[in-house]
Parts: C-alpha cells; sequence; structure tokens
C-alpha cells in the first residue's frame, strides 16, 4: 500500500510582550497610520532578552503535540526552520531537544521566510519515503534581536513566534504536493551582512550595525513576493490537478496584508479564503505560516476536508507552496494555545 503522509499535529506560541505601532514613533519617524496602511499591522509580540528561540519552539512543539495526542519520546525527527536560531552552531533543534528531553535526528533549515514550505516538504519526504514516522516540524524566530531599530523601513514589520506541525504516515494524502523554488541572484535585496565567514563579527561590522536585516529595496521584494507566490501556487495547482476553485482555505506568508491582498487578486481566488493574520502578529518569518495555520484551525476556520493551499517567500530568494487535504479533527477546547496579550 502507497504510504501517504499528513498533518496531525499543530500548535503555536507568541511571547507575552505586545508592542503596539505607537512604541516605534518614539525613536523612528514613523506612525502608527503609516504602518496599518502599508502593512496591516498593528502590533507584534517580542521576546524578553533572556528567552531563546529554542524556547518559543518548545512551547509551539508542546503545543503541536498535545493537539495531535503524542508524547515527545515517539518523535523520530525534528526539523526547526529559523534563521534567527539560539546559536550559529550547533542547531537550534537540538538546543530544542534538550529541552523536550528527546534524542533523535535534529537539524535546522535555513530559508528565511519560506523555511516553513521548506521543511514541511522535508518532513513529507522523510515520511513517504518511510525513513520517518514522526516529524515535528518548527518554525521559530526572534527578528526583533536582528531588527535596526534607526530603519524605520524595516524595524516595524518583524515580530518573534514559534509554529508546529506533527507530521505523520496516512492511508490517504495528506500532502497532496509541493513547488520550491530559490534565486539566489537577488540574494542582497534582504540579507544580515555580518556574522558569517564572509564577513566575520568585529567591532567594525558592530559599529556599522551590519548584524541586522537589510532590505534596500522594500518595492522589490513586494514584487518579488506578489510574482514568485501567485506563480508557485498557479503551478502547484495545476501539478495536483487542482483549480483555484477547489482550495478552501489560503494561508500565505503573512509579511503584510498588502502582499497578501495582492496574491489572492493575482490568483483569483475569493478573498474570504485567506487568513490574513497578521494585524497582532506582525511578520514571524518562519513561524509566520504555521502560527496563523494553528490559529485559524483552533477558531474553526480550518476542518477536515478541507483543501488548504499554503504559500511562502523570503530572502534568498526562496519560495514555496504546498497543498494539504486537511484530516486534523476540530479542537477540543477551540481559543489558540500559548497565546499571551500583557504588555
Ligand atoms: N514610517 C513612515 N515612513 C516610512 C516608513 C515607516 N515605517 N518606512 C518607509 N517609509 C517611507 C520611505 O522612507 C519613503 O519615504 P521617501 O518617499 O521620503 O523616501 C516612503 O515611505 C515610501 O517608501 P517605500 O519603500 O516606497 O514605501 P512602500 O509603499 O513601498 O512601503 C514597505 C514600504 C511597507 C516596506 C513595502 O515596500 C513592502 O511591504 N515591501 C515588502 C517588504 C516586506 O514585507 N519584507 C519583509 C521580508 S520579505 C517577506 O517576508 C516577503
Amino acid at each position: 500500500m502507497t504510504r501517504f503522509a499528513t498533518i496531525t499535529g499543530v500548535g503555536s506560541y507568541l511571547p507575552p510582550r505586545v508592542v503596539p505601532n505607537t512604541w516605534f514613533e518614539t525613536f523612528v519617524e514613523t506612525d502608527d497610520e503609516w504602518i496599518r496602511d502599508r502593512t496591516g499591522i498593528a502590533a507584534r509580540h517580542f521576546a524578553d532578552d533572556d528567552v531563546v528561540t529554542s524556547d518559543l519552539a518548545l512551547e509551539a512543539a508542546r503545543a503541536a503535540l498535545a493537539s495531535a495526542g503524542i508524547e515527545a519520546h515517539q518523535v523520530d525527527m525534528l526539523v526547526v526552520a529559523t534563521i534567527t536560531g539560539d546559536t550559529v552552531f550547533p542547531a537550534t533543534a537540538v538546543w530544542l531537544q534538550e529541552k523536550m528531553g528527546v534524542q533523535c535526528p535534529s537539524f535546522d533549515l535555513n530559508a528565511a521566510c519560506a523555511g516553513f514550505s521548506y521543511a514541511l516538504s522535508t518532513a513529507n519526504a522523510f515520511v513517504t519515503s518511510g525513513m520517518a514516522d514522526t516529524v515535528l516540524v518548527i518554525g521559530a524566530e526572534i527578528f526583533s534581536r536582528i531588527l535596526d531599530f534607526t530603519d524605520r523601513g524595516t524595524c516595524v514589520l518583524f515580530g518573534d513566534g514559534a509554529g508546529a506541525a506533527v507530521v505523520q504516515p496516512s492511508d490517504a494524502p495528506g500532502f497532496e504536493g509541493s513547488v520550491l523554488g530559490a534565486d539566489g541572484s537577488a540574494a542582497q535585496i534582504l540579507w544580515m551582512p555580518a556574522g558569517g565567514v564572509r564577513t566575520p563579527p568585529s567591532h567594525a561590522t558592530v559599529d556599522a550595525n551590519d548584524h541586522t536585516v537589510r532590505m534596500p529595496n522594500g518595492r522589490e521584494v513586494f514584487k518579488r513576493a506578489v510574482t514568485e507566490m501567485a506563480a508557485a501556487c498557479r503551478e502547484l495547482l495545476e501539478k495536483s490537478g487542482h483549480t483555484v476553485e477547489d482550495v478552501d482555505v489560503l494561508i500565505p506568508h503573512q509579511a503584510n496584508a498588502r502582499i497578501m491582498a495582492a496574491v489572492v487578486d493575482r490568483l483569483g481566488i475569493d478573498p474570504a479564503k485567506a487568513i490574513v493574520d497578521v494585524a497582532d502578529v506582525g511578520n514571524t518569518s518562519a513561524a509566520s505560516i504555521p502560527v496563523a495555520l494553528d490559529r485559524a484551525w483552533r477558531v474553526g476556520r480550518i476542518e477536515q476536508g478541507h483543501l488548504v493551499l499554503f504559500t511562502s517567500f523570503g530572502a534568498g530568494l526562496t519560495w514555496g507552496a504546498t497543498l494539504v487535504r486537511w484530516t486534523m479533527a476540530p479542537p477540543a477546547g477551540g481559543q489558540p494555545a500559548g497565546h499571551g496579550s500583557s504588555a
């Protein structure tokens, strides 16, 4: 019998500290109205200084395992998509493994905001090939640690958080297909200049603020994001024998509301089918899709039998689309797990 893979658990976590747009008005020339109009973002969550990425990942992992009804020791592979890991090495996945009290193959994956698409495809491949039975996929970021708070064009866009999914074998798909892409020729339109071996850390790199996110041409990033996400979705739908009308739920990378609206428009999909969950979360990079997915599932927007289309775009440039037939039963409670709300 053919072995398929499906998502059997989801979870997410946002750190409790909520940072409203008005906070940025105190140190850069910006205002709440500009940020809301251009991005749809009203607030984001920032982790406290003593919290690391694997801490957020741990909370999301616990919620995902609980919703799958399994114990941590049943996980036989951990994949963490992140570009803001605890350390350059070893991987955030091994710090997480230690916190979860498990031992299994564990590694990080760097595809920036497209990380969750890459990680889901990896999990699907390991499970369908029989090389793993229970893969825990996590997107986790503390973006607030790599922001240049003197650059109003980037610092207002991002937030911290983690989202997770459990991928296990199934008799029927589950995963109906995926498309991944990358274009290294445009690497420098969204990047961090220093910290790797190309430009190791030095007093000069610290003085130049080169350990922070650089996005010299936000408009070009916007255009490429819309073009690549829409094209990846079309290619995947065609490849898997579906039309856009077959899709019940679209979860785009939660970069900003205008990018998502443009993707919806270009695809010609009913806007009511798109999950737009950026207002109180911001762009959490690799965590954005699993956070939006978990929150949508917990409030009943994703039901058993739905065809769910994920699409992502990020630094690299990288992008992806994944099509999943939803097999999880509705949540027992109905409220998002582990979402703080205090200032
Ligand atoms: N507050 C006030 N003004 C601002 C701010 C701000 N926070 N940021 C930029 N501006 C100013 C610019 O300095 C510029 O001023 P100028 O005309 O005096 O030079 C003006 O606003 C227009 O700047 P643009 O960059 O042309 O503004 P645009 O309408 O393109 O919006 C934005 C900027 C929101 C960054 C947009 O380009 C965008 O959404 N790009 C996608 C970037 C993104 O989401 N990146 C995240 C990572 S990639 C991903 O996740 C897909």
